[in-house]
């Protein structure tokens, strides 16, 4: 770069700035101290203001003052002339940084600055008020170079070697003085703007001025001063960084001198990034762009803070910063959270959000070869996106335990849970503990909590539903409420939690084999009302019990039912003249769907005495002692109506026939309600006629038997000749020799002795009713007429 200087046009502006010093002086003794939290800092760039803005105000407004006047810093005003202003809406604050060399400043020798500023102040009812803020700051002496790449400008400034006159000697030519400069002094100013490729611009420093360009002179240096963007500037990729570069060159020609100064300024475009942990921002090793003619440049020294401070390599180290150089590129960083940064938390769509911003200071010199030191100054605002930090619930539930234990993650430390709802029931922390709730905060490590809460599933605000087959559904939600702690910000999570469990088994139920029947028991249990015991399609109850002649002893705790041989519900199977099979069921049904959930059937052997069974298929079995009527009957010779049916089995005393019920000449007898099937067994009396035996038609002895369907029960009777009844039909059985045809009674269940067959009237003696499943009546009208069917029955 080229500088050399002569005085005129140059000393008046210089005059200028230095003239104002005594006037702002002044200014600075009558400002009071203002209302609203604000913080003055000079710092080694800049002044910084920040002002709290009220919750309900709006965004202060700043005024810049100097002996000509109050400027109003708006957003085209600002970079033109130094000011830097920015409202951090989630701070509630806005902040102004001004330029040491910013336009309405006073400058004492590059060394001492006043400030002075109004700020205006709107208050609810839009009544504007303001306060001076005035600040003198002191700073070391400036480097050769300074470029300083702020928010909205880039600012550069060479040091001229030009001593500024005396404020004493210019005061009383200060009006005089001030127009001169004005009309003839700028005029002589030219600048020239250049941008690679393309052909330069030559104009006046007012012109510049209206294009954006700024130009000043302080007592010892020359500033210039634009925004980012304007026409002459140019981006240019330096080591993979996007720079914006600005060259200008002013010069004055007086007489026979021609001044040059070469005025460039180069600033990294990074805005900044973030990689989850960190924020970076990048800018080039050496600032090429700022060399000028044939120099070179190389870096010095990198140092890096925040907030317009520069920190040491200690604190630096101490909170994180690091700044690292590969392929020529310099990469500074701040971790999240770091100190000299604001971390904010916030609700945004009832999630908990937080984001970091800070105000990095880069600083780097470059020294050329002849020693001339450039410093650069950057400031750059950078901060993450909002991190949104969605609580999780996890299911800790344990099913033994029988407790709802719901954990809740990822709260940050700033976040108090203040209350729970549970299954819609709302109670305070506070209140949950005194209820004996248990909720417990515990560290997740790096700066997060969790809370969990413990529910036992049968607390009263859990809702317990039956669901089938013993299970219960018990379930829980919650919702928790957050509070961001100090702002008492809220938000809410839910989490539901349900489980089910096997509460309730369909009851299971022992079974005995007795001599004269079957045994079934089963202890009362807590859940005993979800289901029916049922026989068949017919409920258990202590009514169907006496009427069948079950036995049934129901006491506090424990139910027994003795169903006694041949009471209705029994199946007989595998029958001969020693033993058969009977088989008894209890179904479970749920007492709400009537579904078969569980049976306990018991089949047992039992020893045949005498017994009539009408089986389902059209079977009739019947064992009878014929001995009973005629003592010295012999059993081999009985024969049913068709004589040619002979009993399968027999012995000393008893006769076993078994029988299709269309076969061996059966009889039927249809009404309305009951197909009546009928068989005899027949003594044979034998006659000694010459030695043979022979067997008269005439009966000695008849027994009766007979099968009784409900004709409802019964299917295909006539179509396909194959018999099948839902039921079992009910056996009866007489002899009418001895007796006149009856019902013969049930049998009476007693235990022991029930399936022995009295001996003491013939009517007592028969098996009588011996089978019986279903719910019917059997027919009391006695022997009607009897047809016989073809092929004697059917
Ligand atoms: C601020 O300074 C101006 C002079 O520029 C003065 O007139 C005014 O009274 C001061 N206001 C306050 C609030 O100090
Ligand atoms: C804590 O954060 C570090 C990175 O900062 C990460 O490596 C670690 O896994 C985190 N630990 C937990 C418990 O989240
Ligand atoms: C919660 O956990 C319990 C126990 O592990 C499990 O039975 C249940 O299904 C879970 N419920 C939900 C809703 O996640
Ligand atoms: C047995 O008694 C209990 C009450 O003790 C009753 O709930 C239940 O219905 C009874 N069971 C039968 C089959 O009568």
């Amino acid at each position: 770069m080229a500088f050399g200087f002569v005085s005129g046009g140059l000393l008046f502006l210089c005059a200028v700035t230095c003239a104002l010093l005594d006037f702002v002086n002044t200014l600075q003794q009558s400002s009071k101290l203002p209302q609203v939290p604000i913080v003055v800092e000079c710092k080694t760039q800049s002044l910084f203001i920040s002002v709290d803005i009220p919750s309900l105000g709006s965004e202060p407004r700043f005024e810049a003052v100097d002996a000509t006047g109050a400027y109003p810093i708006t957003e085209s005003y600002g970079p033109q002339c130094g000011y830097t202003y920015s409202v951090q809406s989630l701070l509630s604050r806005a902040v102004l940084r001004a330029s040491y060399f910013s336009c309405h400043t006073d400058n004492q020798n590059d060394e001492v600055f006043t400030f002075m500023f109004r700020v205006f102040i709107m208050d609810q009812s839009g009544k504007e008020s303001f306060f001076n803020v005035s600040k003198t700051c002191s700073v070391p002496p400036f480097s050769p170079r300074e470029v300083t790449c702020e928010e909205n400008y880039m600012e550069v400034s060479v040091r001229t070697d030009l001593p500024c006159p005396t404020a004493g000697s210019i005061k009383e030519d200060f009006s005089a003085a001030y127009g001169v400069a004005q009309s003839s002094a700028i005029e002589t100013w030219q600048v020239m703007l250049q941008q690679e490729g393309q052909q330069s611009a030559v104009m006046s420093t007012e012109d510049a001025a209206t294009l954006g360009y700024f130009i000043m002179v302080t007592p010892g240096r020359l500033v210039f001063r634009t925004s980012f963007g304007q026409p002459y500037a140019s981006v240019k990729m330096v080591n993979n960084v996007a720079v914006e570069v600005i060259q200008a060159t002013v010069f004055f020609r007086q007489n026979w001198m021609v001044v040059m100064v070469d005025l460039v300024a180069a600033c990294s475009l990074d805005e900044g990034s973030f990689d989850g942990y960190r924020l970076h921002w990048r800018t080039p090793a050496v600032m090429t762009p700022l060399v000028v003619g044939p120099s070179e440049l190389r870096s010095e020294y990198i140092g890096m803070g925040v907030d317009g401070e520069v920190v040491d390599e200690q604190a630096a180290t101490d909170r994180g910063y690091s700044v690292t150089v590969s392929d020529e590129t310099v990469d500074s960083s701040i971790p999240y959270a770091a100190e000299g940064g604001i971390r904010k938390s916030f609700v945004m769509d009832n999630v908990y959000n937080e984001l970091y911003m800070v105000q990095l200071t880069y600083q780097q010199t470059f020294v050329d070869q002849h020693g001339v030191v450039t410093k650069h100054n950057v400031v750059r605002q950078m901060a993450t996106p909002p991190i949104p930090r969605p609580p999780f619930s996890v299911n800790q539930t344990t099913l033994e335990e029988r407790v709802f234990q719901v954990y809740l993650g990822n709260i940050p430390f700033d976040v108090e849970l203040v209350s729970v709802e549970l299954n819609g029931q709302e109670i305070s922390v506070l209140t949950a503990a005194q209820m004996g709730y248990s909720i417990t905060r515990v560290s997740e490590g790096n700066n997060t909590f969790a809370y969990i809460i413990r529910v036992p599933f049968e607390d009263q605000f859990v809702v317990k539903q039956y669901i089938s087959e013993g299970y219960f559904e018990y379930s829980l939600e919650i919702k928790w409420t957050l509070n961001i702690m100090p702002q008492m910000e809220a938000y809410y999570h839910y989490s539901s939690v349900s489980t089910f469990i096997i509460d309730a088994l369909p009851p299971v139920f022992d079974s005995m084999c007795a001599d004269n029947g079957i045994s079934f028991m089963k202890d009362h249990q807590q859940y005993d009302y979800l289901w029916d015991i049922a026989i068949g399609s017919y409920t258990l109850n202590p009514q169907l019990a006496s009427e069948r002649g079950y036995i049934l002893t129901n006491d506090s705790t424990t139910l027994i039912l003795d169903v006694p041989l041949f009471t209705i519900g029994y199946i007989y199977e595998d029958i001969t003249l020693q033993q058969f099979y009977g088989t008894f069921e209890l179904l479970t049904k749920n007492a709400k769907t009537l579904e078969i959930e569980q049976t306990s059937s018991k089949r047992c052997l039992f020893q045949t005495t005498e017994l009539l069974v009408c089986s389902t298929d059209g079977v009739m079995t019947v064992v009878s002692d014929i001995t009973k009527a005629v003592p010295s009957a012999d059993p081999a010779r009985t024969t049913l109506l068709d004589t040619s049916c002979r009993p399968q089995e027999t012995d000393e005393a008893r006769v076993l026939f078994s029988f299709g019920l269309n076969t061996c000449g059966t009889r039927f007898q249809v009404d309305q309600q009951y197909v009546t099937y009928e068989n005899e067994i027949i003594f044979h009396e034998l006659y000694s006629t010459d030695t043979r035996p022979v067997i008269t038609r005439d009966a000695a002895y008849r027994v009766t038997v007979r099968c009784i369907y409900p004709v409802r029960g019964i299917e295909s009777l006539f179509v396909d000749r194959k018999f099948s009844a839902d039921t079992p039909g009910i056996g009866q059985i007489k002899d009418p020799v001895k007796v006149p045809p009856q019902m013969l009674k049930p049998m009476q269940p007693q235990k022991q002795t029930a399936m022995k067959p009295s001996s003491q009237s013939a009517a007592a003696r028969k098996p009588a009713d011996y089978a019986r499943v279903g719910q019917w009546t059997p027919p009391l009208d006695e022997y009607a007429q009897w047809s016989l069917g073809p092929n004697g029955g059917f």
